[in-house]
Formats: C-alpha cells, structure tokens, sequence
C-alpha cells in the first residue's frame, strides 16, 4: 500500500491577541501506523470553534494545547485501518481529531465515537455536533424559554446563534437575533423566520432593541459578552434568564475587559445569569439528536455550512469567526 501523507497544523507560538500566521506551522510527516487498541482515521471535516482561541493561549476548562502538538479541534472522519475491537473499517466516528489529515483514535484519550445512524457527517459537525447540542441545551436548560416570551440571541447567525434561534421559534417566542451585516439579518428574518434583527455594527443596539422587543426580553442568549450583553442587561424583564454561552467580542483581549455594568438590573430584576459549558450535559447528547432530527425533518430547523476546503487553508478561515466572516458552522473539508 502506498504510504499515506499527513498534513496537519501545529502550534508554533502562543498568540498574543489575534492567532497571526507565525503561531502556527503547516506540517507534513507520514501518517501514524495504529498500535494494537488504535485506529486510523481519515478526517473529512474539521471544526474551527472560537474556544481554540483559548486552547493555544492558556488553560482553560482543558488544558493548554502543548507547544508543539497538533491544534486540537472537534472533527469528523472515517476509518481506515483499524487494530481495536471499538473500531470497523469504513465506520464514521467523531470526536477531538485535531486539525490534520490523519488521527490515532484508541479506547482512551483519544476515544472516538460512532456518528448517530441515518446522520451525514456534515451534520455531525454543525448542527447535531458542539454547536448545535450547544444551542440546544443552553436555550432549552438554562434559558427555559416559554411560549409567547421574547429571546434575544446575539451571533444570531453563527453556528450555535442560528440553531437557537430557531429553536426559540419552534418553543412559541418571539425571536430577535443580533447579527454583524445586513446579509446576515436578511437571512435570519427570511428564511430562519425570526421576528427581528439588529446589525450591531450599523445600529444603536440599545434603541434598535427597544423597538425590536416592545415586551422587554424575558431570554438572552449571550454569545458574545462585552457591550451587548451590557445593552440587553437594560431591557429584561422582571424573572429573565442569560444564558452565558461565551463572550466570542472578549476572546482577542490581552487584559480582562471591563465587567457588565448593569449587573443591578439582575438585582431589581429578579433576574437570573448562568453559565454553562454543552460538556455537562454529554449522558443527555442522544435525547437532543432525537429531538433536533424531528425537527429538521418537518423542515423547522435548518442548518447552514461556511465550507473552507484544504487543510492549509484552516489558520486563514479560523481569523473569519473573528471578524464575522462566516455563516452558519464554519469547517474545513479535507479531500
Ligand atoms: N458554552 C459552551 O459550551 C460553548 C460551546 C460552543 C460554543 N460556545 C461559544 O458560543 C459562541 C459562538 O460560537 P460558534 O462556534 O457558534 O461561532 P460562530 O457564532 O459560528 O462564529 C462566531 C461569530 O461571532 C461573531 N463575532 C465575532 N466577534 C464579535 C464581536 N466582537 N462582537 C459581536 N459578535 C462577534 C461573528 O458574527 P457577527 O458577524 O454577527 O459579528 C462570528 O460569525 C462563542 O462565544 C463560543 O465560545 C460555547
């Protein structure tokens, strides 16, 4: 058999701020012979998620990615070779198979899983992976939003954004996303069927959303932290929840940002702000996958791909979720 290649993406340098060109290295070696116990897996999709902003810079809820190794990152891809009773030639597994060509899945750390029956891989990564079992248990659990209650969600049209959104929709609410371009907004109010949007670049998102939310908010999922979150914290109703999924606006700061400044609202509000991490609710992923299915089925949430192919090209695409330049889940498609 020929000698496989594998290309992959290594950490050269922690960033400062912005992940630049020089923190990472495109690296090419043979790929690895699986041991007894491992498999190897043939990538056909990568993640790019904010969170590896922190992974290369410090410790976070998991340890810095080493100097030196392959970026971690979720992915999706199938085997090929296989030396592990967990593992069939030719099955489609997930899990953390870092930005490369080839990964080493084994019964360990490096285990993978078997993608739900009947799902695409595609679909593994976007919509039934992170982001989606994300908007979903950080809407429904945390956010418990209620028919006819008003929900906020800003980076209303990312990856996770755009499946809360519709989520809220299909719970009865009334539905405002807050999104970075008019593109952008014209597809979460057309073919997402939300009830409003507001560009927070090009409006005053404090009276944009006084207009938008003439009931107050009753919900906010927080994508983005920093002034939005500060905007909303004015505008909730008596007993709302924030849903703190992340502050994606906070990620390329170098000191810690300002806090909110209108946390008393939580005080004369009765409200209620809770973080969440989608690792906590791993034992429930299948009940949200059957859920999420259901509804993609009757055509009530739909998921939208940012493809990037190339693996060389996952240092470039990843800067995009920083500066808006993507819709829907952003992934690289490997050949
Ligand atoms: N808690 C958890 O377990 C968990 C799991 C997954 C993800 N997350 C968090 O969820 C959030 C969304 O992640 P994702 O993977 O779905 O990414 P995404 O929304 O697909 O992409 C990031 C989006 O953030 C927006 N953005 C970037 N900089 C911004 C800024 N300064 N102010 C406002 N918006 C900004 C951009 O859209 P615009 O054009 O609208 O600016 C960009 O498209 C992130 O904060 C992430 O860390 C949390």
């Amino acid at each position: 058999m020929a000698k496989r290649t594998n290309r992959k993406i290594v950490l050269v340098k922690r960033p400062q701020g912005e992940v630049t060109p020089d923190c990472l290295r495109l690296v090419e070696e043979p790929a690895p012979a699986p041991a007894e116990g491992e498999a190897l897996v043939k990538n056909l999709y990568l993640s790019l998620d904010p969170t590896q902003q922190g992974w290369m810079k410090y410790d976070t809820y998991m340890p810095a990615i080493p100097i030196g190794d392959v970026v971690r990152s979720g992915g999706v891809g199938e085997v090929v070779e296989s030396r592990s009773p967990l593992y069939t030639k030719g099955q489609v597994v997930s899990g953390l198979v870092g930005w490369q060509e080839y990964a080493i899945a084994d019964g360990g750390g490096r285990r993978m899983q078997a993608i739900p029956a009947g799902v695409a891989p595609v679909d593994a990564v976007s919509v039934y992976g992170i982001t989606g079992l994300t908007a979903y248990f950080g809407l429904l659990d945390v956010g418990k939003p209620k028919p006819g209650e008003t929900v906020v969600v800003s980076g209303a049209a990312g990856a996770t954004g755009s499946i809360v959104g519709q989520i809220a929709k299909i719970q009865g609410c009334r539905v405002v996303g807050i999104a970075g371009s008019e593109e952008k907004c014209r597809w979460l109010t057309g073919e997402l069927g939300l009830d409003a949007c507001v560009n927070y670049k090009t409006e005053d998102v404090g009276k944009a959303l006084r207009e938008a939310c003439p009931q107050g908010i009753d919900v906010y999922f927080d994508n983005v932290g920093g002034e939005i979150l500060d905007q909303v914290l004015l505008q909730i109703n008596r007993g709302a929840r924030i849903a703190l999924c992340g502050a994606i606006s906070t990620y390329t700061e170098e000191a810690p940002p300002p806090g909110p400044r209108n946390l008393m609202q939580l005080v004369i509000k009765h409200g209620h702000m809770e973080g969440f991490l989608v690792l906590d609710y791993v034992a429930r992923f299948p009940e949200a996958i059957a859920g999420m299915t259901k509804w993609a089925a009757d055509g009530r949430l739909r998921s939208r791909v940012d493809v990037v192919d190339g693996i060389e090209n996952a240092p470039a695409a990843f800067r995009r979720l920083f500066t808006g330049g993507n819709i829907g889940k952003l992934l690289v498609r490997l050949g």
